[in-house]
């Protein structure tokens, strides 16, 4: 069972696993990370900076989860430029070291399996930041997708574009195609962190961890997963039926434990 870690807020959710990524990146200079778009990861991108002082990252690799197909690069909204203004500027990383799916019309129909190569080739991913959709998507791995899946196209149920139009001046601006890592790739990486907070995604969040495991709940593929952390506020864990036990074992966590 995922280990879940409930918080008073976004803020020391985001202290908490920005801690982890530090102590990842001293560790490993060369450590490959997993980047989420998206509001959830924010806190954990805001709280890199100063912890990060004075610590080489120039050869800090990462991969993001997912892209919109179609939508040109350049676009504030691409995932491309979210990663490029949310993570590579602020904590000062290469930008060539740092990849997103590649979601241009031409060679999408390539594009998923070169980036499951890069992956590979990069030695797989030490620690991927996930957040979860209302709907239960895991990167947009939306309902019905296969726990196999690997790196492809995938279409965005209404719900998703109704959710991301607040990135977009409308509805109808979301592009409706994206390529994301599968569920599969997801699964690959060493260590999987889920961030959820608010209200809204306490449903999703109840059926990710102690739901069934079911391709209609893409997040309830985290319990197939040896090493999963699930960090969320009161308000998104307000579903969770077993959260006395959860605050409790956080209590009485062994201090040897890393997250
Ligand atoms: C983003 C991603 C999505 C989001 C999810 C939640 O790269 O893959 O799964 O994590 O849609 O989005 P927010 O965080 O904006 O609520």
């Amino acid at each position: 069972m995922a280990e879940v870690i409930i918080v008073p807020d976004a803020q020391a959710a985001g202290g908490l696993v920005a801690d982890e990524i530090a102590r990842l990146i001293r560790a490993n200079p060369e450590v490959v990370l997993g980047l989420a778009t998206g509001s959830t990861p924010l806190p954990v991108y805001e709280a890199l900076p100063e912890r990060l002082d004075g610590v080489d990252v120039s050869r800090v690799r990462g991969f993001a989860l997912d892209e919109y197909v179609g939508i040109d690069p350049a676009h504030p909204e691409s995932y491309r430029s979210v990663i490029h203004r949310e993570v590579v500027e602020p904590l000062g990383l290469d930008p060539a070291l740092i990849r997103t799916p590649d979601g241009s019309l031409e060679g999408i129909e390539h594009a998923g399996a070169d980036y499951e190569s890069a992956i590979a080739a990069a030695g797989g991913v030490a620690l991927q930041i996930l957040g979860i959709g209302t709907d239960g998507h895991i990167g947009f791995n939306e309902p019905g997708s296969s726990f196999a899946s690997v790196t492809r196209v995938k279409t965005l149920t209404q719900q998703t574009l109704e959710d991301n139009a607040r990135f977009f001046d409308s509805v109808e601006d979301v592009p409706m195609h994206c390529i994301t890592q599968g569920l599969g790739t997801i699964l690959r990486a060493r260590h999987l962190v889920l961030l959820a907070f608010g209200e809204g995604k306490a449903e999703a969040v109840a059926g990710a961890v102690e739901g069934p495991v079911t391709a209609s709940l893409p997040g309830s593929a985290i319990q197939l997963h040896p090493h999963v952390t699930v960090v969320v506020d009161e308000a998104a864990a307000s579903r969770l039926q077993f959260a006395d036990y959860y605050h409790y074992t956080y209590d009485n966590k062994p201090a040897w434990q890393g997250l």
